[in-house]
């Protein structure tokens, strides 16, 4: 595997084309160097875990506007909480969020954690999130693995396992691709690549960034990966 060719070739794609989203633009962040805010970033990642950017982003707009800080978010009533909540469904989330957002403001001077292990601490942080907000808040070399990055690896490596046995495979694959070179763009540019053209249904290979490394490119029939078992 070229890893150093494949990162080149998708960090140079999410250079060009990188979605503009507000958790990666939003105050203090945009400027050389300076990375979106920690909260902003966790908020995004669990409202975006059961939902697409689309139905995440009206939210994370209002959310941010009225609570523009963890010790804000951390001050809410929970029926306010809930309230505004609505339509993003998972309920049980919801109140994860607020049990997270008063551990950060009681216990951590309303500063998050930035590793992986101190985040996986926190109330309400799962595996995932903890991975997604070291990389993409504070740039450790964290495997962010969500279902867009198990796609894009089953096609890259034509994984034949189906899921959901192959989930280790595809988490082990995903690993080797990340370094300690930008670990927050890297996560990011394998979620835009996998939501905008390594697409469930008809990938766009044609535009894809990766498309001359894609073992399953290669094998003709793309959109068949990851295989699933038969129900
Ligand atoms: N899905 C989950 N996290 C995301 C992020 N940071 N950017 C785009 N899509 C995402």
């Amino acid at each position: 595997t070229d890893v150093a060719a494949i990162r080149s070739a998708l960090l140079a794609w999410y250079d060009q084309q990188a979605r503009v989203l507000p958790w990666r633009t939003g105050p203090a962040a945009g400027q050389q160097g300076v990375r979106s805010e920690p909260y902003r970033v966790w908020l995004s990642e669990v409202m975006l875990q059961q939902t697409t950017v689309p139905h995440a982003t009206p939210y994370f707009l209002v959310f941010t506007q009225r609570w523009p800080t963890v010790e804000a978010l951390a001050a809410v009533e929970d029926g306010d909480l809930m309230a505004a909540w609505a339509g993003l469904g998972y309920y049980a989330r919801a109140r994860n969020l607020l049990a997270c957002a008063r551990a950060v403001a009681h216990d951590h001077g309303g500063v998050f954690p930035s590793t992986e292990e101190g985040l996986l601490a926190l109330p309400g942080v799962g595996a995932y999130t903890a991975a997604a907000v070291a990389a993409i808040a504070f740039d450790r070399a964290a495997n962010v693995v969500d279902g867009n990055v198990e796609r894009v690896m089953a096609r890259l490596f034509a994984v034949e396992t189906p899921v959901p046995d192959a989930k280790p495979e595809l988490k082990r694959l995903a690993g080797l691709l990340v370094t300690d070179e930008r670990p927050g763009d890297w996560a990011q540019a394998l979620m835009d690549l996998g939501a905008t053209i390594c697409k469930p249904k008809s990938p766009l290979c044609d535009r894809c960034p990766v498309e001359t490394f894609c073992e399953a490119k290669a094998g003709g029939a793309p959109e068949t990966y990851p295989r699933k078992t038969r129900k």
